[in-house]
């Protein structure tokens, strides 16, 4: 299929040894297509981040392997990586925030700078990033004054400005309040659309991942449900085909059927 952008083959990872060794992806099969829209969900400690850095590239699978345009990426050397990774791909992360003591603007140059783009154009291009996220008028402040929603801009500004294939998002609209965070939703959607960037979200609010064009739920290292429309109508947790009583397994949660 040539519109796939990557491709997982039965993708494992354990961490620890031992005692302590603990399986957190148990075999994932995934094709993800160029300028889909993606939702990654599931309980906590289910497998998304672990499945989210692993198919950023940002760690290594214990089994398995993972495609990007085809090419099978196991055997790329540590730079070869990190250079792919800068060029094809944006991360809005919470835990990879920036530096804290550094200005807006040259957090969000830091891509281009590894890149090795030359200086004017560093700065036009991470000028013309903060306006897409309306964010021009604080360049010049430290990253650590602006506000939570704010910051979260700037990590997206930084994803876009090296114009990546790829954006992955780790609870992009966590611990912001529904305003800001329907601001940030616009703004991913919006590259989705126009720019045709493949988003990647892990997340736990259903209705972010209900605009996204696939949902896929992760529970205990494993996928259980691919497909639209999986965050409400989630056939993982039906017990039996009689509507009544419908429960997840777990006897954690009533599916509420008149919600639908
Ligand atoms: N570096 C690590 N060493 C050992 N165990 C780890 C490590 N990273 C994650 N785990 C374990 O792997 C499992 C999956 O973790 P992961 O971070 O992928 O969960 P998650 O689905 O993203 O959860 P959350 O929604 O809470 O962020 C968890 O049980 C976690 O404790
Ligand atoms: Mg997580």
């Amino acid at each position: 299929m040539k519109n796939v952008l990557l491709s997982t083959r039965d993708l494992k990872k354990v961490y620890g040894k031992r005692d302590s060794k603990f399986e957190a992806l148990k075999g994932i099969d995934l094709d993800i297509q160029k300028g889909e829209s993606v939702a990654i969900i599931g309980k906590s400690g289910s497998g998304k981040s672990t499945l989210m850095h692993l198919l950023a590239l940002l760690d290594k699978p214990s089994e398995g392997h993972i495609t990007l345009n085809g090419k099978n990426t196991s055997n790329l050397k540590q730079r070869k990586l990190n250079r792919l990774r800068n060029k094809e791909f944006g991360f809005v992360f919470q835990s990879f925030f920036m530096n804290a003591n550094d200005n807006v603007l040259n957090n969000v140059i830091l891509p281009l700078k590894i890149a090795g783009v030359r200086r004017s154009e560093r700065r036009r291009r991470a000028m013309e990033a903060l306006k897409t996220v309306e964010l021009d008028d604080k360049a010049k402040n430290k990253a650590k004054d602006l506000s939570g929603g704010q910051k979260q801009r700037v990590c997206i500004a930084r994803a876009l400005v090296n114009n990546p294939k790829v954006i992955f998002a780790d609870e992009p609209t966590g611990n912001l309040d529904s305003a800001t965070g329907a601001k940030i939703e616009e703004l991913l959607f919006n590259l989705n659309r126009e720019k045709g960037i493949t988003l990647i979200i892990v997340t736990h609010d259903e209705e972010l991942a209900e605009k996204c064009d696939r949902q896929i739920r992760i529970a205990d290292g494993k996928i259980v449900t691919d497909g639209k429309g999986v965050a409400k109508h989630d056939p993982s947790f039906i017990e039996d085909e009689n509507l009544d009583g419908m429960r997840d397994r777990n006897h954690t949660k009533e599916i509420d059927v008149e919600a639908e």
